[in-house]
């Protein structure tokens, strides 16, 4: 394997997380614990570092945003516990943002390995920004994998979340640039009859979930 590029994650959509139970800096989690509602989990590289700065101040920043569709943020890395505690005061003191979700410690690598946030044969204990986007049933429903120099996108980390919600919502699929209020797509559940039958030629698959049938 290559190691200077490490997977992005061992996990597939649609798979069970695993569950964990660890040290954060809002005390002891386990993952099963947050079943029942969405849980936005994610890894940075490391605490004190510019760009996992930046994110955090966002994400601080729109932690109620997430809290109104029911969704919780839990963020790893490898430092330590009074690392993580340090980080947050010089954010709080800089910035002037709490960061009030919990933020585990993870120096074995133990969570980052199951989750595939460090390849298996790591020489690096860095953990990529992966993201999971885990649903109430636990299950991992979406997942994204950025390289240190490259921060994660705020707004896309929440429009993501309200495009998986809505289309579980409305059994519809969510469309290319797709923002809360816009028409979403309907499943193509099509038979040889609906495409013959259909007015024009991709209204058999491509139709939107106010068109008629
Ligand atoms: C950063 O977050 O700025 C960063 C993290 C790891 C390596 C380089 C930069």
């Amino acid at each position: 394997m290559d190691q200077t590029n490490p997977p992005c994650s061992g996990l597939r959509i649609g798979d069970i997380a695993p569950d964990f139970s660890a040290r954060s800096t809002a005390g002891d989690v386990r993952l099963s614990e947050f079943r029942g509602r969405w849980l936005v989990l994610f890894s940075h590289p490391a605490d004190f570092t510019p760009v996992c700065t930046t994110e955090f101040v966002e994400l601080a920043k729109m932690a109620q945003d997430f809290e109104d569709r029911d969704c919780a943020l839990m963020a790893l890395s490898v430092d330590s516990l009074f690392s993580h505690f340090a980080w947050l005061r010089m954010i709080r003191d800089r910035f002037g943002v709490e960061v009030r979700f919990p933020i585990i410690e993870d120096p074995t690598l133990v969570i980052g390995r199951a989750y595939g946030m460090v390849a298996a044969d790591a020489y690096d204990s860095g953990t990529v920004r992966t993201t999971f986007f885990i649903d109430p049933d636990g299950l991992v429903r979406a997942m994204t994998c950025y390289p240190a120099n490259v921060g994660r996108s705020t707004p896309e980390m929440l429009r993501l979340l309200d495009a998986l919600q809505a289309a579980d919502e409305r059994s519809a699929l969510a469309p290319a640039n797709w923002q809360p209020g816009d028409p979403m797509l309907q499943q193509p559940n099509a038979t040889l009859d609906d495409v013959y039958g259909a007015k024009g030629d991709s209204d058999w698959f491509l139709r939107t979930t106010k068109e008629a049938k």
